[in-house]
């Protein structure tokens, strides 16, 4: 397992619902290959076949948040072997909407799970993989919620309340405190542009 050395790059995408992530997706895609790199866009939970029937159980059935944890390292685990590692060692740079850092935010932050076995389950399924930029699409928990009000039929996470998103922005900005490095924070609360030109700044940086 990880025998392989890596030498692409590992991007994830990372914020609240509706936080608008997912729509910048092609541009970052476009500005990795206008570089002349493969880009393997996937994400999380799925990104596998297994992975894909997993998210259809994390999304809409209720469990206990250790269940949901386990769960979510498992189509992790299927994951990184099938898809992350193999691109990584042959040098395509891998953008996953969502990776890890979403474990900490909603199964610790929001729901509870103890942060020390979630560092046990990174330990024994990740290995040392890390991703080597994430961005953070941050907008304050009323934005989150007005735009999920307007949006499709929401999943099981998408129904929650105004307490449990507050702990989960908070997971989330205080994950970045501590690795200022990897994390780049976008205001996503702005204008899609404005926010295009941001996510064009942290690119520019890997
Ligand atoms: P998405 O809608 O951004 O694709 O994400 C699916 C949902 O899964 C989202 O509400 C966040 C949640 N999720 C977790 O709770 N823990 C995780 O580890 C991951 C990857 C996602």
């Amino acid at each position: 397992m990880i025998s392989t050395k890596k030498s692409g790059k590992f991007i994830t995408l990372e914020g609240m619902d509706s936080a608008g992530k997912s729509t910048h997706i092609p541009t970052i895609i476009s500005l990795l290959e206008a570089r002349g790199i493969e880009v393997v866009s996937t994400r999380e939970p799925g990104g596998t076949k297994l992975g894909e029937s997993l998210r259809a159980l994390l999304l809409h059935e209720s469990m206990h948040p250790e269940t949901e944890t386990l769960l979510m390292f498992a189509a992790r685990r299927e994951h990184i072997a099938s898809v992350i590692e193999p691109a990584l060692a042959r040098g395509a740079y891998v953008l996953s909407d969502r990776f890890t850092d979403a474990t900490y935010a909603y199964q610790c932050g929001a729901k509870g799970v103890l942060i020390t076995k979630v560092e046990t389950l990174e330990t024994w399924v990740q290995d040392s993989l890390q991703p080597d930029l994430t961005l953070l699409f941050d907008v304050p928990v009323e934005v989150s919620i007005k735009r999920l009000a307007s949006a499709r039929e929401p999943d099981k996470f998408e129904r929650e309340g105004a307490v449990f998103f507050e702990k989960l922005r908070q997971a989330y900005l205080d994950r970045a405190e501590k690795d200022p490095k990897r994390f780049c924070i976008i205001d996503a609360n702005q204008a899609i542009d404005e926010v295009k030109i941001l996510v064009e700044k942290c690119i520019s940086t890997i």
